[in-house]
């Protein structure tokens, strides 16, 4: 292996163009786009990117790979000690507020940590790490966002038993109403609109710079942000947020908290549609929910099976950084402005380097190999690592544990029942049906007075 980056030719990057970067911006980094995804799943395009990454990393004996799009140069890693390097080496000389992400971001979030300027990220990162809890499992506000999550959960519980079935747009009504809530209190659970303004925002950023600014909408938007943080109730992070820097720093940053819950709800998503194909694994998370007391328990497999979703079908396609100033790779040297790129779908099912590659295995989680590994990064790593990874796995966990006391089929359910598991799987085309509700329901009562 060689750590110096190797030029890909003409006809090289115009593969890396059309079967890797090309379906990455096209399905929407931002918001996916419904007929895109679907069609990638139709022609499962994580395979064939992967299939050519792994061919030129053998073709260059594991040395990064240079593209070049017109004046911009990427480098994309192909081994987890380049992922370590980038990361590790966030936010400088990594920045992760690229060129892309600023231009997409600034759409909707111009003030959030993400895109902000080391001078401002010093105050804006701990600033989120301690409103999320960054490093407690729990968050202290825990209790609340579990028992949101359990009323809507309950509420779409019934509506799926009197329907007989669920699709995204049913999950997502109730989930955002859930996200609403614990993120900016009781006035904003039904507050469609804000929804609807953010949509819009995020649908520009899709577009970065290529889609001019709408400071209408934005302005819009950030006045019913203010006018919920106002009013919202103890127990939400806007409250939370509002007492310790201030409306004006929490208002900030809530764009970004409420645009990355569509990631946490995707990943449920596609959880729930695997426990639904194996009764193994959803009798498992409805065990657990049911022997864990109640509250914001830690439910550990449920958030091995949220954790395995986003590995295997990464919601942050692409992690970037641009350099802050030169960098050497070997005998190279990088100027300011370079972009690095990780594509975490390549380095999620690396056959060559993980023996789970393809299988649903949510004890890589429980036992430590997973986090261990640098090519395994769905939440990112080091300095500039989510976080909100512990939020979302309180929340997804138990959306997902209450979910799965339904008893559902799925409607990819052949090809989700057994490892190897596809490569792309298009959440917002999942449908479920559901068999029967008595049983798991009435379980988790019936476990739960056992276990008291
Ligand atoms: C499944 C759900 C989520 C996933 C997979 C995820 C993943 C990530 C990733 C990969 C990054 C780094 C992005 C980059 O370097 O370009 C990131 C950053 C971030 N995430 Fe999440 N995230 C999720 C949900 C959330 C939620 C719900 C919140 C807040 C409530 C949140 C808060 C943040 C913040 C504030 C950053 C920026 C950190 C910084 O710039 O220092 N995330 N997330």
């Amino acid at each position: 292996m060689t750590d110096t980056p190797v030029d890909l030719t003409t006809s090289e990057t115009g593969r890396v163009l059309r079967d890797v970067l090309g379906p990455l911006v096209a399905q929407g980094a931002i918001v996916r786009r419904p007929a895109v995804t679907a069609w990638a799943e139709r022609r499962q395009v994580d395979r064939r990117a992967r299939r050519l990454l792994r061919e030129l990393r053998d073709r260059y004996d594991g040395a990064p790979l240079v593209v070049r799009l017109g004046a911009r140069r990427l480098v994309l890693a192909v081994h987890p000690e380049h992922v370590e390097r980038i990361l590790d080496g966030s936010p400088d000389p990594y920045t992760p507020a690229s060129w892309e992400k600023r231009g997409a971001l600034a759409h909707f979030q111009p003030d959030g940590v993400l895109i902000s300027s080391t001078a401002d990220r010093r105050t804006r990162r701990p600033f989120n790490e301690a409103l999320l809890d960054m490093r407690q499992p729990v968050h202290a506000d825990g209790d609340t966002f579990t028992a949101v999550v359990d009323r809507e959960a309950r509420d779409l519980a019934d509506g799926v038993e009197r329907s007989g079935r669920l699709d995204w747009d049913t999950f997502a009504a109730a989930w955002w109403r859930a996200v609403r809530t614990l993120v900016l209190g009781s006035s904003a659970r039904d507050d469609e609109h804000l929804s609807a303004l953010l949509d819009a925002l995020r649908r520009d950023g899709n577009w970065s710079w290529f889609r001019p600014r709408r400071p209408w909408l934005q302005a819009g938007l950030e006045r019913r942000i203010a006018e919920h943080v106002a009013v919202a109730e103890p127990g939400t992070l806007a409250a939370r947020g509002r007492d310790v820097g201030g409306a004006d720093a929490v208002r900030g940053q809530i764009p970004h908290w409420l645009f990355a819950f569509d990631a946490a709800g995707a990943a449920t998503f596609r959880a729930l549609a695997v426990a639904s194909a194996r009764p193994e694994v959803r009798e498992r998370i409805v065990t657990e929910l049911a022997t864990s007391g109640r509250g914001p328990s830690v439910l550990p497999y449920g958030r091995g099976c949220v954790l395995e979703a986003v590995r295997l079908w990464p919601t942050t396609l692409a992690v970037l950084r641009d350099t802050t100033r030169e960098v050497r790779w070997g005998t190279r040297a990088f100027p300011a402005g370079t972009g690095f790129v990780v594509l975490s779908a390549f380095f999620h099912r690396d056959g060559d380097r993980l023996a789970f590659a393809d299988a649903f295995e949510p004890e890589a989680w429980l036992d430590g190999r997973a986090d261990a590994d640098w090519g395994i990064v769905p939440f990112s790593a080091g300095p500039v690592s989510c976080p909100g990874r512990n939020v979302v796995l309180l929340v997804a966990s138990h959306a997902l544990a209450r979910l799965a006391t339904l008893d559902l089929t799925v409607s990819r359910g052949r090809y989700l029942a057994d490892d190897p598991l596809p490569c792309t799987v298009d959440h917002l085309g999942l449908r479920f049906g559901f068999r029967s509700g008595a049983l798991a329901r009435g379980d988790v009562g019936v476990a739960r007075a056992r276990a008291a």
